[in-house]
């Protein structure tokens, strides 16, 4: 049978940079990064953060592009394509099946919230967002009305429809630049659309930081109110020796940097086989984390410390991602100077964030079904569709509280992710092996790519995966469980309903594997390298 063969490839260096750049930067940037640091020891959190930023972090990034890039040389673009290769056994391509469930599972979700930075960008371009300057209420009241949390069904009804029509340009536009290709329609959008949301964030921040103070408190306080050292009982210790700190600063690296959903390891496998993986990865993550320690970490927080103040933000239900977002800022453009417009600007930028992340989102699937079912792109793109919108309108429904979208997001974000990190770090390190995998960062490497590496990848990163994974579980997961059986009196089991949805997606792409292991050729005859 004939070898798949990878039929596109980036254009440029810059591009296939800016794209993967644009994978990571996103609203976890922006939204998440503030709330993040903010509850959990302010300045401090920059200590976990930093040190899982090095520890999982950069091994990963790493590993996702050379193993990516080893895969495309091979012939597959897809995650189940690729483990099946190195791991040279048909049972290997549900190893990596992971790497396509999670990524279209959260596109479901994910392009809701991208739908909503839209709605808001425009509620501000055309001066409709509700109660300009007036309380935090009436904008939290905008906020659940837009999204239907109060009661399911409401976006399918006449007032959700507005905010469903943009979920379905969202769609459209998604899958347009899907359709159009790597590098006409991904690489051709993150060149714009990447440099333009940065602009955008450098305007928003010069206002931000130019604010005048409002009843006493200046810009300098509110940058204290974000970065001074939150010591939990006056002690750094104690707060560094919370285990729940250092969860949440490993969640925030894989979140922020794309890491472990096998989105990287698609987009690298359209390298070309002596394109340089080890400062590309470098400089992507470092772009990441100049978006998001500098402009997210001085925008969100410190503006709206200076418009409402310590005790509003003490409250971690008033900056958690989607509070932050879309209830608390909203009311901060609402009393700055001049907000309709930077209130644009911010949306605005969010949603182009969100577009490149979700584009990278749909690409590991489009990757399989062409892959693996031998279709061209567009009957993939049209499964992919339907799949997903299936999957976008299930959640939009459920959307009392937001539990279909919280529940998707938990087991895949949280759970699945630090699964797949660490069987990516450990095939890496262990099959692929020192020193083969040594020798794949470095080929067509333009830094030199220190030695150590090989025995974090191979023993630190999986043993502190490990570690942080069993503290998040315990945790974590038996409320989880025992929520899914225990609905409210009278409500559907929307837990459980949203379980049974990821786990027919789940499904759906085992047969799809299932029907490539028949096309494949056999890996055990397949030449290795
Ligand atoms: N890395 C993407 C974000 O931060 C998913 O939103």
């Amino acid at each position: 049978m004939e070898q798949p063969t990878p039929k596109e490839s980036w254009n440029t260096r810059f591009g296939v940079i800016l794209a993967v750049t644009g994978s990571a930067v996103g609203l976890g940037n922006f939204l998440r990064f503030p709330g993040q640091a903010a509850q959990n020891g302010g300045g401090l959190f920059m200590i976990p953060y930093l040190i899982a930023f090095v520890i999982v972090g950069i091994p990963l990034a790493w590993s996702e592009w050379a193993l990516g890039r080893y895969g495309g040389r091979m012939g597959y673009n897809s995650a189940p394509g690729i483990f099946r290769k190195v791991l040279c056994s048909k049972n290997g391509s549900y190893v990596g099946m992971l790497g396509t469930v999670m990524p279209v599972l959260i596109y479901t979700y994910y392009v809701l919230v991208e739908a909503l930075c839209l709605y808001y960008a425009w509620h501000f371009l055309t001066g409709t967002i509700p109660a300009l300057g007036d309380s935090v209420e009436a904008v939290g009241g905008f906020f659940v009305q837009s999204l239907g949390l109060g009661s399911n069904g409401a976006l399918f009804s006449a007032e959700g429809a507005p905010f469903l029509g943009f979920v379905f340009f969202c769609f459209l536009l998604n899958f347009f630049l899907i359709y159009r290709g790597i590098n006409q329609g991904i690489e051709k959008f993150c060149l714009y659309a990447m440099p333009l949301l940065v602009v955008c964030a450098f305007i928003v921040l010069a206002r931000v930081l130019t604010l005048p103070a409002v009843d006493g408190r200046s810009i300098t306080d509110g940058l204290g109110f974000m970065w001074n050292p939150a010591a939990e009982g006056d002690s750094i210790l104690a707060t560094l020796a919370n285990p729940e700190v250092w969860v949440a600063a490993t969640g925030q690296i894989f979140f922020s940097l794309s890491v472990g959903f096998g989105l990287i390891l698609t987009y690298a496998s359209y390298l070309k086989k002596d394109d340089d993986v080890a400062l590309s990865s470098l400089t992507s993550v470092a772009g990441n984390g100049f978006c998001e320690v500098v402009l997210g970490g001085l925008i969100a927080l410190p503006a709206a410390f200076i418009f409402l103040g310590p005790v509003f933000l003490s409250d971690p239900e008033n900056i958690g991602t989607f509070s932050l977002g879309f209830v608390t800022l909203p009311n901060v453009f609402n009393q700055m100077p001049a907000g309709q417009f930077f209130g644009f600007l911010f949306f605005f930028l969010l949603f182009l964030s969100a577009v490149t992340s979700s584009l990278s989102m749909l690409q590991p699937a489009i990757a399989l079904l062409e892959e693996g079912l031998g279709i061209t792109r567009k009957p993939s793109v049209a499964i992919l569709g339907f799949v997903t919108l299936v999957g976008t309108l299930f959640i939009a429904y459920f959307s009392a509280g937001a539990t279909a979208l919280d529940t998707v997001d938990f087991w895949m974000a949280n759970f699945f992710i630090f699964i797949f990190a660490t069987v990516q770090t450990l095939i890496f390190g262990w099959v692929i092996g020192a020193k083969k995998g040594y020798e794949e960062l470095c080929a067509g490497a333009e830094i030199k790519i220190p030695r150590w590496i090989m025995p974090m990848i191979q023993i630190v990163s999986p043993a502190y995966l490990l570690i942080i994974f069993g503290f998040w579980s315990v945790g974590r997961l038996p409320e989880r469980i025992q929520g899914m059986f225990n609905p409210p009196e009278g409500e559907p089991p929307v837990i459980l309903m949203s379980v049974g949805f990821i786990l027919i997606v789940i499904s759906f792409f085992a047969f799809v594997i299932a029907r490539a292991n028949q096309r494949w050729p056999d890996p055990q005859q397949e030449p290795r390298s």
